[in-house]
């Protein structure tokens, strides 16, 4: 174990801790100053129905708009595929949400009360947002458990022994998701033996170990093999409700698969909206048919 993953392991223990601190003070509707760092941060208000709210988000990069006036909303709960041909500005978005870029102009907001534009990165991630990269970064020599335990980082005490005196509770938290990303008879196997798609699930098995209200997925199946996709959308569709989920991606069958015919999709395009509704209906829009074939 090198200083560097105790540091990293460290890190995410604080965040899980902070974002535990915050679910309890959402649960007491407390906005006590005492709280300390995480009322500082704000509590996510979503009895408004909103987990998600881009509104005129504008980025520029030498004069040139990755991001053009953006508006997008997206609700408790739901699951929304986001496509758009390459260069629509699809990451530069997720990269917005996540305090990685800040927009020129615009608002951003969490739940209905934490504006994001006003947090860190560490900060976004702990008040509950999880965003998944195309490239899996799971630590290839640990077990899968491990991997998990590491996420969720059980203990103070994990500086002198990382893999010790899990609680009950813990326990079956990584339980609970080693079952929900398939992963179960793999639990004690080294994630670098993992398949690739494997890999994919691990990590996203390590964001969900610190529950987070929000998850972002950039292109997630990109590298899959067709059963893997599938698997991954059975994955996705199981996770809705309990969580939001923005899910970027360009494999048309997956978001198909998704959307299960009555959900909407955006299409981004330009750094903005260009289309929004079902699936069929975009892929027939004059306009979407246009971008995607470059005319
Ligand atoms: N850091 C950056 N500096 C300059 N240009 C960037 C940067 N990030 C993205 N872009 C440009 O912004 C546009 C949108 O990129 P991106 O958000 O990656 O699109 P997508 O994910 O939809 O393919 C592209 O033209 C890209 O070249
Ligand atoms: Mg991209």
């Amino acid at each position: 174990m090198t200083p560097d993953l105790m540091e990293q392991g460290a890190q995410r223990r604080a965040d899980y801790e902070a974002r535990q601190q915050a679910s309890r003070n959402t649960e007491s509707g407390g906005r006590d100053a005492s709280y300390g760092r995480i009322a500082r941060l704000g509590v996510p208000d979503f009895t408004q129905g909103v987990a998600l709210y881009l509104d005129d988000i504008t980025v520029s990069f030498d004069g040139f708009r990755a991001l053009n006036k953006l508006s997008l909303t997206v609700n408790v709960g739901e699951l929304r595929c986001i496509i758009g041909p390459n260069g629509a500005g699809k990451t530069t978005m997720m990269d917005c949400i996540t305090g990685k870029t800040r927009p020129d102009s615009g608002t951003a907001s969490f739940g209905s009360t934490i504006d994001l534009l006003r947090l860190s990165e560490p900060q976004i991630a702990q008040v509950g947002i999880g965003r998944k990269f195309q490239k899996p970064t799971v630590y290839e020599d640990l077990s899968v458990f491990e991997n998990l335990e590491l996420a969720l980082a059980a203990d103070r005490r994990v500086r002198a022994s990382l893999f010790s005196r899990l609680s009950g509770e813990q326990l079956d938290r990584i339980g609970e998701t080693l079952g929900t990303i398939h992963l179960m008879a793999d639990a004690q196997r080294t994630a670098g033996l993992l398949s690739h798609g494997q890999k994919q699930w691990l990590e996203i098995g390590m964001l969900l170990v610190q529950d987070p209200k929000l998850l972002l997925l950039d292109e997630p199946v990109a590298g899959m093999t067709d059963e893997e996709t599938e698997r991954t959308a059975e994955l996705f569709l199981s996770l809705e409700g309990k969580h939001s989920l923005v899910v970027v991606e360009h494999d048309m069958k997956f978001v198909d698969q998704l959307t299960e015919g009555r959900k909407k999709v955006t299409v981004l395009h330009e750094g903005s909206v260009l289309a929004e509704g079902l699936l069929a209906e975009v892929q027939n829009n004059e306009k979407v048919v246009e971008v995607y074939l470059g005319r």
